[in-house]
């Protein structure tokens, strides 16, 4: 595996790699990784010649200052899980490398990031838009792979990339979960043991909410959701919605959507997490 900082080191690599017509895979992260990533890194060595993996605490995402400054970082023992999975490249550069100068783009996504971590993180998807955009360029993937678990960011970089005409294919892989249920994040890290036990509720309840749609509507269902959760001592909800899993729109009956989802995001002592279900 070839550890590369810089964008001009990068673009050497990759030029032999393009000049033999392999197809490259990309899997961008921000590291502290966990087998939700591997599980994104193994879909694109088992369908690309190359796989390049980022390692990459953005800052322009992060619209709260103690989240950024608490993000985990283990870049060792990352190197050394990209090693074994066989990454051809993990590419990890700093800060000044991705913004020589500040990135000032405004996008535009409608009503796409007005909804849900768009409305309770303002700026967040600019800033991932900002970073996976340029991302592309210096990588310029065939194939690039994003996390369902991250559904909304996963709605938002297939819109931008369709925006700024970028030709890759962007994949989306199902949420790998925990035994307990919990969805595998890089900020479960942060949970005590009891915690992440409390934590492991919030599937269950998504699990269990799935039985009640023959005899509920979308919004009964939503508020139900919401009790439950708000009932498990440690956790606070800060929104369930059932939105068309295309429009991000909140849904009011279950004929206006052929792929409702429910999307949460809860609070788990100071730890936030977020999870979602399909309900097709
Ligand atoms: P990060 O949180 O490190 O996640 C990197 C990728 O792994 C994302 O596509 C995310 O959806 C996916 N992922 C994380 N946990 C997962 C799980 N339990 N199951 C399946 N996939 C999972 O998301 C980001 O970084 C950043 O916003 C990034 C796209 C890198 C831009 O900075």
């Amino acid at each position: 595996m070839k550890v590369i900082h810089t964008v001009s080191g990068l673009n050497l690599a990759l030029q032999s790699i393009r000049c033999k017509g392999d197809s490259i895979g990309f899997v961008p992260t921000m590291g502290a990784l966990h087998e939700g990533h591997a599980t994104l890194i193994r879909q694109s060595i088992a369908e690309n010649e190359c796989t390049v993996v980022s390692l990459f605490v953005n800052p322009t995402q992060f619209n709260n200052r103690n989240d950024l400054l608490l993000y985990p970082r283990t870049p060792e023992v990352d190197e050394q899980l990209l090693q074994e999975l066989g990454v051809n490249i993990l590419f990890a550069p700093s800060v000044e490398e991705v913004y020589p100068e500040p990135d000032n783009r405004v996008f535009d996504f409608g009503i796409l990031d007005k909804v849900m971590e768009g409305r309770y993180r303002p700026g967040h998807f600019n800033g991932v838009a900002q970073v996976v955009s340029r991302l592309f360029s210096f990588v310029q993937p065939d194939k690039a792979y994003f996390g369902e678990k991250d559904f909304q960011q996963l709605s938002i970089v297939r819109e931008m990339t369709a925006m700024l005409h970028i030709p890759v294919e962007i994949v989306g892989v199902p949420i790998v979960r925990e035994k307990s249920g919990l969805a595998m994040s890089s900020r479960n890290q942060r949970l005590s043991l009891a915690e992440q036990e409390q934590a492991s509720q919030i599937y269950h309840v998504l699990c269990e909410s799935l039985q009640k749609k023959r005899d509920n509507a979308p919004h009964e269902i939503a508020s139900w959701v919401v009790q439950e959760i708000n009932n498990v001592p440690g956790l606070r909800v800060e929104y369930y919605e059932i939105v068309d899993g295309y429009s991000l729109q909140p849904l009011t009956t279950w004929g206006e959507s052929d792929w409702p989802v429910g999307c949460i995001a809860v609070y788990c002592g100071e730890v936030r997490l977020i999870d979602n279900i399909s309900y097709r």
